[in-house]
């Protein structure tokens, strides 16, 4: 004889299933969320208040994909790669006045993105005080902002008159924070002096798979005097591309979650403790989608970085 059950007790079983099936649910949905637009890994700024404003690991260069005239074809895919970009939840764009056209570009092409928030950076790239701050003002002018999230004084020029400004300025809140660049290894030795003696707040450096120089002194400096980094041509300028033409990616890369080339590059990169964000540039959508999806998953450890070199044969 078949036992019903009491009204109550059916409910209660009907509503337990009916909540499992939308748990249930509601969990795949949120994972294919995830796995749609999975987070970007951040890494703080050491020298943020309390040491706890981060920055989303994978940014973006400007320096000839943005120095493009005002005809919409050529503005297109830019368009599309900053879409591309804060879609995954991005937000570092470096320029300078030294890219022609870039910072204006950036400026223009921003305005079409009203809910997005960039982490602005650039440059001051001149001689002089007043040259300085005329320049530093219309690169302000040219990415259409008010405040300047980083200032950076570019390939070391006049820099101790462009950091006193900055100081300055720094106090009034028109830039958030202050750095130093340089892509020469001839200048590595004052870097570290600055890094060491100075109070900036990040340095931007070239540091990749096969261009290891920084990792000797200058990460560790920036690393031990609370120093964000960010990493200028993780790809050489896109020379790393054409020395693995043809080689195919070790078995053991899908376990870092490495679909790519570029991920293989960058996750090298991001793998280092000291650095903040490595800014590849590139003026194709696909290319910036692949770049980003470096900032998502494991990273690898020093023996697996290792071997990441190895396998190079670099
Ligand atoms: N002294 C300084 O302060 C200094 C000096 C140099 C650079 N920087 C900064 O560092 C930024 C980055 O360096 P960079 O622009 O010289 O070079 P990079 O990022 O090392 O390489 C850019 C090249 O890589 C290609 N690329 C990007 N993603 C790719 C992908 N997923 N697959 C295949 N190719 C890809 C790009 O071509 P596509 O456009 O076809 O994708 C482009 O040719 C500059 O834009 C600038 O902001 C600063």
């Amino acid at each position: 004889v078949k036992k019903r059950l009491p009204d109550v007790e059916r409910r209660r079983i009907l509503a337990g299933l009916a909540s499992a099936t939308a748990l249930g649910i509601a969990g795949r949905v949120r994972a294919q969320t995830r796995e749609k637009n999975p987070t970007m890994l951040t890494r703080t700024i050491p020298k943020s208040a309390g040491g706890t404003e981060a920055l989303p690991a994978i940014g973006m260069g400007t320096w000839q994909t943005f120095d493009v005239g005002g005809d919409a074809a050529a503005r297109a895919p830019l368009v599309e790669t900053l879409r591309v970009f804060f879609q995954a939840g991005a937000r570092v764009i470096d320029s300078s006045p030294m890219y022609g056209r870039a910072e204006s570009v950036v400026g223009d092409l921003l305005s079409g993105f009203p809910d997005a928030r960039p982490f602005l950076a650039t440059k001051v790239w001149t001689t002089g005080k007043e040259a300085g701050v005329r320049q530093m003002n219309q690169s302000f002018q040219r990415m259409r902002t008010k405040v300047m999230d980083l200032m950076q004084v570019h390939n070391l020029v006049d820099w101790r008159t462009h950091l006193d400004t900055l100081r300055g300025w720094k106090q009034e809140g028109r830039v958030r924070y202050l750095g130093v660049t340089h892509y020469s290894q001839g200048a590595f030795d004052e870097l570290e002096r600055i890094i060491a003696k100075e109070a900036i707040d990040f340095v931007q450096l070239p540091y990749s798979i096969t261009w290891r120089d920084a990792e000797r002194r200058l990460l560790p400096a920036a690393r031990a005097n609370g120093v964000a980094v960010l990493v200028m041509q993780p790809f050489e300028t896109g020379a790393l591309f054409r020395r693995v033409r043809g080689k195919s990616l070790p078995d053991w890369a899908a376990g870092l979650e490495i679909a790519s080339w570029a991920q293989y590059f960058l996750k090298w990169i991001l793998g280092h403790p000291a650095v903040t964000c490595p800014i590849p540039a590139s003026a194709d959508p696909r290319h910036m989608a692949d770049d980003l999806r470096a900032g998502i998953g494991p990273l690898p450890d020093e023996a697996t970085r290792r071997k990441m070199v190895e396998y190079l044969g670099v």
